[in-house]
């Protein structure tokens, strides 16, 4: 089920790489993230070089919903709390600049890409405003000029919203597609590291004086130790025809509530997320489909996905050095749902530590940061999952038999002297996956959803024949498939 950005644009294909390259900056990943990082680099004068393991903008970027705000749901009264209000302004502002930057760059570059300003509303449904009027105060003293309003466009009652106006939305691969026309990129180009400065492909190496990994979750875990403090989140979004547009761009401020805003015809409304590899009664689409019936029951569905982000510990994206040992590679990721603004974040802070500049928010993003206070907590509760999955993953269990597995349905199976996942297709075969992750070792659960086998510790995806489908696993599931 693809988004409705992929089915508007038509991106042709782009050569893999077949040769031996040299380059200043090699960028890991052709997200909005690296895309940027690659764009801004380049204008500067750097030979700059992207690799794509897959298609140019078909990772997590192509599912997002594409507001850039500085609205990040309800941020900076915690951020205020636990870093000190220095670190609340500094987010706002770079936030706040990088709306103001997709703007200058799109009008400089007449790129079409339906970018509009728009007021972001974060509403609250219940009656209780405290909450909201406290993440007021500490917006304000960031330097946001929030206001409380009663926007009366939503098709269900609310208490009262947070605005932060001024924000803005677009369509992000009419966007990029514009960027990446002036870019040398390769698709279809997974890379490997080989040292420090080489990157190896299927079909060559990349020298790189300096490299950047955009790869949504790095992969390289030491040094780095990036899977340590970052877990990743699944969240869903329709969209819908015949729904009236709305104006405002809207965020309920409890987490498992929706998201809503209009694209061109379409109402997108999206949520019921989960953490990958969690699924539960009310997440996935048919509590969204649910959502979507009773609120908009003269609305269609057109279009339906899912995508997935990082979510750091201390809530903020490590962007800077991937670790104190590599001082020539760069990172940035762990966007939290937020990787529009904060993508353009990384851009800024990338290109002055490559090109060594100054730049005022970087302290904020290093992601060699150390915020205990900010993210203790997250910290011993992820590493308590990811050591349960891990211990699962090592001694499996069956859940049943192979015959008891239904077409359509999945389950763990004693195999070959193993345990095994089966998912067995509508026409009876069953297929056949190893279910450890290659990351870690870490257990995979089923995602009935999207038919993928998911990795619960850092979001590794998997088709139901084991070909991988989201990094930060290298490589694919042993796997087989037998007839009924
Ligand atoms: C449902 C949903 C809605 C969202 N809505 C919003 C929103 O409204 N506003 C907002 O600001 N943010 C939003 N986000 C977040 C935003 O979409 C992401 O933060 C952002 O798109 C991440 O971009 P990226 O470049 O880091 O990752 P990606 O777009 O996934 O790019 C990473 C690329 O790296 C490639 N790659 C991986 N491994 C390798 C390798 N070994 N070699 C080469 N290439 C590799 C992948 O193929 C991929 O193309 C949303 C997220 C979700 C899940
Ligand atoms: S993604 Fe890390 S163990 Fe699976």
């Amino acid at each position: 089920m693809g988004s409705i950005w992929e089915r508007d644009v038509l991106q042709k294909e782009l050569p893999a790489l077949q040769e031996d390259k040299q380059c200043d900056v090699a960028v890991v990943g052709a997200g909005m993230a690296g895309l940027l990082a690659a764009f801004y680099l380049q204008q500067a004068g750097l030979k700059v070089i992207v690799l794509e393991a897959d298609k140019v903008a078909r990772g997590q970027t192509a599912g997002t919903t594409a507001k850039i705000t500085a609205q990040h749901g309800k941020f900076y009264a915690n951020l205020e709390k636990t870093l000190g209000p220095r670190a609340a302004a500094t987010y706002a502002q770079a936030n706040l600049w990088a709306i103001s930057q997709y703007q200058t760059l799109i009008e400089q570059r007449h790129i079409d890409c339906g970018f509009s300003r728009r007021t972001a509303y974060l509403y609250t449904r219940g009656t209780d405003l405290e909450p909201l009027e406290r993440e007021l105060a500490a917006a304000r003293r960031a330097g946001i000029n929030a206001q409380i309003a009663h926007p009366q466009e939503l098709p269900f009652a609310i208490g009262g919203a947070l605005a932060f106006p001024n924000q803005a939305q677009f369509h992000p691969l009419r966007f990029l597609q514009a960027l990446c026309a002036t870019l040398e990129i390769y698709e279809h180009s997974p890379v490997t590291v080989e040292g420090t400065h080489v990157l190896r492909t299927p079909g060559g190496r990349v020298r790189a004086g300096q490299v950047i990994f955009t790869c949504h979750f790095p992969f390289v875990n030491y040094p780095g130790l990036f899977f340590a403090r970052m877990h990743v989140q699944r969240s869903y979004v329709l969209a819908l025809s015949g729904a009236p547009a709305l104006q405002g761009m809207y965020l309920d401020e409890q987490e498992d509530g929706l998201s809503l805003r209009s694209a061109g015809d379409y109402l997108l409304l999206g949520g019921c997320g989960h953490r990958t590899g969690e699924m539960g009664p009310a997440n996935g689409y048919a509590p969204l489909r649910a959502a979507a019936k009773a609120l908009y029951p003269q609305a269609r569905e057109v279009a339906a996905w899912a995508a997935q982000d990082g979510i750091p510990a201390d809530g903020l994206p490590y962007i800077g050095r991937y670790s104190p040992r590599k001082s020539d590679w760069f990172v940035a990721c762990g966007f939290k749902k937020w990787g529009m603004s904060t993508s353009m974040v990384a851009a800024s802070i990338l290109s002055d530590l490559i090109l060594e500049r100054e730049n005022p928010w970087a302290w904020l993003f290093d992601p060699h940061r150390l915020h205990l206070r900010a993210g203790a907590k997250n910290l011993v509760k992820d590493g308590g999952k990811s050591v349960r999955y891990l211990f699962s993953g090592a001694f499996p269990r069956a859940s049943c038999t192979p015959r008891q597995v239904q077409p359509g349905a999945a389950g763990i199976v004693r195999a070959r002297g193993g345990h095994y996942g089966l998912y067995r297709d509508e026409a009876g075969r069953a297929h056949y996956v190893s279910i450890r992750c290659p990351h870690l070792g870490c257990h995979l659960q089923w995602n009935g959803q999207d038919k993928s086998w998911d990795c619960p510790c850092h979001g590794s995806r998997f088709d139901i024949d084991g070909k991988l489908i989201n990094n930060p696993a290298q490589q694919g599931l042993l796997a087989w498939q037998e007839d009924s």
